[in-house]
């Protein structure tokens, strides 16, 4: 799919479909007007028989509208033409967005990213537009035979700029929208790929293909030996009960300046989290082959920041590995070393994430971070606390916390804060070991980055728990690509662009 940006002569525009907007009351947007003008009326007269209300979510398609060089007209409702909000726009986007899946066209004029929004310029309409017609018309269907109709055919979208100083701030929007959403659909990809494909042996070779032919990108994959020599004790005892080996994979971009603090990236990989000894129920457990999004997301997210060319550092740190019952599995009141040096007793083998993070953030240390993220599908009790829409967030610094915060409402990709309070970390108390891996059900997405905040003492660090905004259940079942916008946008934002 191709985006371009172009002053257009809308009535004289040869394309399958030209895509306007038309607001409650039968009030037509400057864009409507001009094709209203040159038709002689046809879009009045066609609003004022009521056949379109005009409300957010409700279109109409015309087709051979007199006076127009265009095949179609897509009519698409706005809602009222007054305080015009970002929830508002955003809806109008996808919903058009779904209309155009559905559409046999292939190439349209768009001119919703022109609808006047008070606090964005048009790079952001633009973007936003982009990524969400993107987003919308992403298809999983590598693995089944193929139906030529059911793929939606729209290859070429021109935003239509009304001035020609406005086709650059259009195409800059383009260009952060396609580099994002390109991230978004790695990650959806990686995500909605089976587990006995997606192996952490798949994830390290999709890493290293990233990194093939771009100079600022590097890829080292170590292995269970460099694990142990590392002594990732913790790391180690969630791989024992899987035949699939587990790796450790590090993506290194260098776009600042060599010497500058790298922003560090931790993704959790669990490619399929059955609980271990402490297994799961198995009514849903095949959504368990997302454990590894966060995983996903720091690939998409360094994809996109390459693609981009930001001027900053940027270290991804993937520990990959399954989560699997066997004879040789961990057992709860199992005691591990981490990398750390801290002891640590297993009460539950179905907190894995934290156990395979806690050693990736040890290890994280070794490359004198500027800031360190965490993103992973960590807790249960995240989906309960904030249901799907809101990334879970706690930190152990405050601007930094803030400016995610910030990055997240930009990229419409938003998280929410939990508090990382000390009277929480006495529910990891445990009575043979420096510390358990669960405390409990009360506070448990709390409590799980209590865990984590002891092995983060040296660094600016924050951690995003989308254990429910990585994907979505149900007939809608399928990879989010969340939090790879809001990851990105917190990049751009640090490299002052
Ligand atoms: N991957 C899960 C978290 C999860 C569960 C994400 C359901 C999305 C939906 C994680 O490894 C896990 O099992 N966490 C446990 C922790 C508990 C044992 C303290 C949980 O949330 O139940
Ligand atoms: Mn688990
Ligand atoms: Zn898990």
């Amino acid at each position: 799919m191709e985006f371009s940006a172009k002053k257009v002569n809308l009535s004289k525009q040869k394309t399958a479909c030209i895509v306007v907007g038309v607001f409650e009351n039968q009030r037509l947007t400057d864009h409507g007007k001009t094709l209203d003008a040159t038709s002689r009326g046809y879009l009045q007269m066609i609003l004022k028989r009521g056949d379109l209300s005009g409300k957010v979510g409700r279109s109409l398609l015309l087709h051979a509208v007199p006076g127009l060089a265009a095949e179609r007209v897509l009519l698409v409702g706005c809602g009222p033409e007054k305080d015009m909000d970002d929830a508002r726009f955003l809806n109008i986007m996808t919903k058009t967005a779904e209309i155009l899946r559905s559409m046999r066209c292939r190439d349209i004029v768009f001119t919703l990213h022109q609808l006047k929004l008070r606090g964005h310029d048009l790079d952001w309409k633009a973007r936003q537009a982009a990524q969400l017609i993107r987003d919308r018309l992403y298809t999983f269907d590598y693995l089944k035979k193929r139906d030529p109709q059911s793929r939606p055919i729209l290859a070429k979208i021109l935003l239509a700029a009304q001035e020609a100083s406005e086709v650059k701030p259009i195409q800059r929007g383009i260009t952060q929208g396609v580099a994002i959403a390109d991230g978004v659909d790695l990650a959806k990809d990686l995500g909605n790929l089976p587990a006995n494909v997606c192996t952490p042996t798949y994830l390290a070779k999709r890493a290293r293909e990233l990194a093939k032919g771009v100079r600022t990108l590097s890829v080292q994959v170590l292995e269970e030996r460099d694990l142990r020599r590392l002594k990732m004790g913790s790391f180690l005892s969630v791989t024992r009960g899987s035949r699939q080996p587990p790796k450790l994979i590090t993506l290194q971009y260098k776009g600042g300046k060599t010497g500058t603090a790298p922003v560090v990236l931790v993704g959790k990989g669990i490619t399929f989290d059955s609980g271990g000894i402490s297994i799961k129920p198995s009514a849903a457990m095949d959504e368990m082959k997302y454990d590894m999004c966060g995983a996903a997301s720091v690939l998409g997210a360094l994809a996109a920041v390459s693609r981009l060319k930001l001027p900053i550092n940027v270290v991804g740190i993937i520990p990959t590995c399954e989560n699997l019952p066997d004879g040789n599995a961990s057992k709860p009141g199992d005691i591990v070393t981490s990398m750390s040096g801290q002891t640590i007793e297993i009460l539950n083998t179905d907190a894995e994430g934290r156990l395979i993070l806690c050693d990736a953030l040890t290890y994280a240390g070794r490359y004198k971070p500027d800031t360190v993220i965490d993103i992973a599908t960590l807790t249960g009790a995240c989906v309960i606390a904030l249901g799907k829409h809101a990334t879970g967030l706690i930190g152990n610094h405050q601007p930094l916390i803030d400016s995610l915060l910030a990055a997240g409402v930009t990229a419409a990709d938003r998280a929410w804060q939990m508090p990382l309070w000390e009277e929480y970390q006495d529910q990891l108390q445990s009575n043979f070991a420096d510390m358990a891996n669960v405390g409990g059900r009360e506070g448990g997405t709390i409590t799980a980055a209590c865990f984590l905040s002891r092995f983060t003492k040296d660094y600016r660090w924050a951690h995003l728990d989308i254990a429910g905004t990585a994907w979505r259940s149900g007939s809608n079942k399928g990879g989010t690509g969340r939090p790879v916008p809001l990851l990105i946008q917190y990049l751009i934002d640090k490299a002052g662009r």
